[in-house]
């Protein structure tokens, strides 16, 4: 199977929240921003293994560090840090942006782990990664450093 960079599935999103994602006070759920992290994940991890059906398969603890409030842009910006034989890690980079005036903050980061399934439902093998730069193999490693812990923590391992 020929291997893929992250670059060739990298992907980013953005989206108005409107009234529909938020609380009477206007702050957007949380839940809002999970679905959204979760599509785009999907979105990154169907780009590197097309033709499987990619699931997701854990969704580390995320912390939402700044609020997103209707009438903000939600940028996601999400890439390939790690893969393994049928799991991907997707790294997901969450913005919000004042539309008026052009400011952004970072609102947290999410590490999405998927797994491609083959047409009976059987976890299958995806592209190997190419680590062209230093960023691509440092964020390789910690990504398997992550795998581990989520797999331990699984009783996996
Ligand atoms: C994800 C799922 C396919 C894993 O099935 P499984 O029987 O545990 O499969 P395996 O033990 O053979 O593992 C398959 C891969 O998943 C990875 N994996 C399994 N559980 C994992 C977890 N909790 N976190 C991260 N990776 C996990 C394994 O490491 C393995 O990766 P590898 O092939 O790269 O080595 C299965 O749990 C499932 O279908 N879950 C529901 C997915 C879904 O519907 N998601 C939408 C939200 S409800």
């Amino acid at each position: 199977m020929k291997k893929k960079s992250p670059s060739e599935s990298k992907t980013e999103m953005t989206l108005m929240m409107l009234p529909s994602d938020a609380n009477p006070k206007g702050n957007v759920f949380g839940g809002v921003i999970l679905k959204y992290v979760d599509l785009v994940a999907g979105i990154v991890s169907k780009r590197h293994a097309r033709n499987t059906n990619c699931v997701t398969a854990s969704i580390d603890r995320m912390t939402f560090l700044k609020p997103v409030y209707i009438g903000n842009a939600l940028i996601l910006s999400a890439r390939l840090n790690y893969v393994h034989r049928s799991s991907m890690e997707v790294e997901v980079t969450i913005e919000a942006e004042n539309l008026d005036d052009g400011t952004r903050v970072r609102t947290g980061t999410a590490f999405v782990t998927t797994v491609a399934l083959d047409k009976n439902g059987k976890p299958t093998e995806v592209p190997q990664l190419v680590l062209k730069t230093a960023d691509d193999r440092k964020r390789f490693k910690e990504g398997y450093a992550r795998m581990q812990s989520r797999l331990k923590e699984a009783g996996k391992i």
